[in-house]
């Protein structure tokens, strides 16, 4: 059964949810008050669950997964440092060259498989100035993203996860995790939060995603460096006042939407075998470990795009010839089934 309302499926991505009548009874029922001045004990209370749940001191709640990750850098590096990163991460992809316009880092790309990067890679990818006579930037921050949403939505092995952060120790670097789909990761790979970060200095985590609520990401680290990242936090034009009200939807949230993740990847799993099977289409199967479906298409996305919409059905074009279709919390099997159906019915 569709718990929310929607007359079409959307999996253009898994932002699109809205908060259910359960969450929005949360919302309303919370007591808050103006987070600038610390006097809003919903966000407090979402800060230090969030921490505890990562083995951190300390948490920050901002306005968005795009602003967690500046702030991070902006914390992490000075300008003129350089940061390491995944040639097709969010960071360097969609967040408007963020990290250059707010941190003044320059970038070394790696091209990783499926998204992801190895300790070697990373190892060969950081320069530091100290021995080039000044020529090279001083490479200070390592970024992983796990998830890897371009990669298909796959996840680091704990193994490769503790050989990049002690990569990045041993090179002098700190080490951060764009984790706007951890807790996709964690639930995939049945580990911890606590687990996966136990080597990382910080992590920017989505609650408006797989999650569910409306609004909010958290960066959370040490105390030292969650005191910081304050500070820019409030630069950037992110310090809100009774963000109690979206909190509560992150509480709610982390009691009840994680273990369903398992729905959602099973979901996808399905769509992607059944499409797979069909002429014209094709998928790496490899790469669908979560909740997102990449397809190819001999159309061409836009084509594909056009005749999935005629049906009911939104998904985002990411190429010439692929589209992505991302399954969340109100995606049903009788949705599955039903796009299915059209694939079949658009197959050649
Ligand atoms: C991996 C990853 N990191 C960060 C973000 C940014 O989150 P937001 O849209 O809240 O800025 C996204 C958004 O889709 C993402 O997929």
């Amino acid at each position: 059964m569709r718990e929310y309302n929607l007359d079409r499926i959307d999996l253009r991505s898994d932002t699109v949810t809205q908060p259910t009548q359960a969450m929005k009874d949360v919302m309303m029922a919370s007591v808050v008050g103006d987070d600038v001045l610390q006097d809003d004990p919903t966000v407090r209370q979402l800060e230090t669950k969030m921490a505890e749940m990562c083995g951190m001191e300390a948490a920050l709640f901002v306005p968005s997964g795009t602003m967690s990750n500046a702030i991070a850098i902006r914390a992490h590096t000075s300008p003129g440092d350089e940061i390491v990163m995944e040639r097709t991460s969010h960071i360097y992809q969609y967040e408007g060259g963020g990290y250059a316009a707010l941190s003044g880092v320059s970038v070394a790309l790696i091209d990783g498989e499926k998204g992801q990067l190895t300790p070697a890679a990373v190892a060969k990818a950081i320069r530091k100035a100290e021995g080039s006579l000044g020529h090279y930037p001083d490479g200070t921050l390592v970024c992983v993203e796990n998830t890897a949403n371009r990669g298909g939505g796959t996840c680091y092995s704990q193994e490769t996860l503790d050989a990049i952060a002690a990569t990045a120790k041993a090179h002098g670097c700190a080490i951060h995790m764009d984790g706007a789909r951890i807790f996709n990761a964690a639930v995939k790979t049945k580990t911890s939060v606590k687990r996966m970060l136990r080597d990382f200095d910080s992590v920017s985590i989505c609650l408006s995603k797989g999650l569910g609520a409306p609004v909010g990401s958290l960066l959370v680290g040490g105390k030292d460096f969650i005191a910081k990242a304050s500070r820019w936090r409030k630069l950037f034009g992110g310090g809100m006042r009774q963000s109690g009200f979206l909190a509560a939807c992150g509480l709610y949230a982390l009691e009840h939407n994680i273990e369903r993740l398992a729905d959602d990847h099973r979901r996808a799993q399905h769509l992607a075998h059944e499409v797979s099977k069909m002429a014209g289409f094709s998928i790496n199967l490899d790469a669908v470990e979560t909740n997102m479906v990449y397809i190819d298409s001999d159309m061409g996305a836009k084509q594909l795009m056009h005749e999935l919409g005629e049906h009911g059905i939104d998904v985002l074009d990411v190429g010439p010839t692929a589209v992505r279709a991302v399954i969340h919390l109100h995606v049903t099997d009788e949705d599955i089934e039903q796009v299915i159906k059209v694939f079949g019915q658009l197959a050649n």
